[in-house]
């Protein structure tokens, strides 16, 4: 009946509320569709069911001490986390959910959660006036905003009084969430297989060992992309700017660098067996056309002009050396004309995707989390314009569309 849970490795994670009976029932079905799963009980769990019950349905010894007692032997949370494929958090209480949306990590579920790689899924289980307070609706809303899905009820049921509010979803319906979600994955087309490299960040332009010309640009939106494209499989390299963001996709490699020629050479070295580049960096246009070996000095100098000389183009660049196996994307931040400058751009740097977006929409752009694109496609007309969504978000939308047009 479920056809996408097979083989995928989940993490129960219960913790102490009356539902917590219910979770057997959840890995009953979870095993049954061909799931493995570990369970992970917050402390208070035991005392509504016992871990001998559900280690016999899973066939694993349940986790919920930092150590095991007898043997001293450490469970890492981190390890745990990067084997998940997913993480599912029934019942949830408003202690938990609140632990959860706050990072108090004083227990191994918590932990797990915050180490966890994966998508997390979360059915609260209390009562009516506990759901209901505001303390519960913001903790909630800060799973939601770190891209955690809540899995309740319909408001259909609750309408009808068939449940209460704060009641925990039931177990079939938590599983049936779940195979949706691993069948969706599976339909968004893989990228196995794929060599793909990145630029992200900004670039530095050195005027003096102290000094250099850049611009605001942090790499969020690159090092998203890179991780979704690794979590669909493909072989990905990141060459970056300086920036503060690392990717959590373990898979990702990144090549540091830091001015405009040294990220075009790196990209010149890699495209040529890359099956996918995608340009996000915002590389300076100009550099200096002599930097000073020393720091420049105030005292005794007229202040000094800095002659600048043009930065190679690297999207150009590799547009030209493009081979028909090969895809390029490029991104056009503008503030201004923004149509008429992207497709300019697209023509002009011969790509085959360009990722329009606008800074008159709020929200996008530079060093915010959210981001809103319109995307243009070689040989269509017809644009597709996403709303204002998390960098996360627009990512996968884009790999989306990097994976159709790339099979
Ligand atoms: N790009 C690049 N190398 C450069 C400049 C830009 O690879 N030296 C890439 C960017 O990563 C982006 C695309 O080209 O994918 C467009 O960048 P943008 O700065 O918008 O374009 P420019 O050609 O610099 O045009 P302008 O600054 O005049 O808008």
């Amino acid at each position: 009946m479920y056809s996408h849970l097979n083989g995928k490795h989940i993490i129960l994670g219960i913790t102490g509320g009356i539902a917590a009976y219910k979770s057997a029932i959840l890995t009953r079905l979870l095993i049954k569709a061909g799931a493995e799963v570990q369970i992970v009980m917050t402390p208070s769990a035991r005392e509504f069911i016992t871990p001998v019950t559900l280690s016999a349905l899973t066939g694993k010894p349940v986790i919920s001490e930092f150590f095991t007692a007898n043997t001293g032997q450490w469970h890492s949370h981190v390890d745990l986390g990067l084997w998940a494929d997913a993480m599912v958090i029934a019942p949830a209480t408003a202690c938990t959910i609140g632990k959860m949306a706050n990072g108090v990590a004083d227990n191994m579920l918590v932990t797990t959660y915050l180490s966890s790689k994966s998508q997390v899924f979360v059915a609260p289980a209390m009562d009516l006036d506990m759901m209901a307070h505001p303390s519960t609706t913001a903790n909630l809303a800060k799973l939601r905003s770190y891209g955690n899905i809540i899995i309740e009820p319909a408001e259909g049921e609750l309408a009808s009084h068939l449940v209460g509010k704060g009641r925990m979803e039931e177990p079939e319906n938590i599983v049936a969430e779940l195979d949706s979600y691993f069948g969706k994955i599976a339909s968004r087309g893989s990228l196995v297989g794929k060599k793909v490299m990145i630029t992200a960040g900004p670039t530095r332009e050195k005027i003096d060992p102290v000094r250099y010309i850049s611009n605001y640009s942090t790499g969020k939106m690159g090092f998203a992309i890179a991780d979704e494209l690794a979590t669909r499989g493909a072989d990905v390299t990141v060459i970056s700017g300086p920036v503060e963001v690392t990717p959590d996709n373990p898979s990702v490699k990144v090549i540091d660098v830091e001015s405009g020629r040294e990220m075009a050479e790196q990209c010149a070295k890699l495209f040529r067996t890359c099956d996918i580049a995608v340009m996000c960096a915002a590389v300076a246009d100009y550099t200096v056309a002599s930097p000073a070996d020393t720091k420049i000095k105030r005292e005794g100098n007229n202040p000094p002009e800095i002659r600048l000389v043009k930065n190679p183009d690297i999207a150009r660049a590799l547009g030209e050396a493009k081979r028909d196996d090969q895809l390029l994307v490029g991104f056009a931040l503008e503030t201004d004309n923004e149509t008429v400058n992207a497709l300019d751009k697209m023509a002009r740097k011969n790509l085959d995707m360009i990722v329009l977006n606008s800074l008159r929409d709020k929200g996008a752009g530079f060093a915010t989390d959210t981001n809103k694109v319109t995307v243009f496609m070689r040989g269509t007309d017809k644009p597709v314009s996403f709303p204002l969504k998390t960098k996360r978000e627009v990512a996968s939308d884009l790999v989306d569309m990097i994976a159709k047009i790339s099979l």
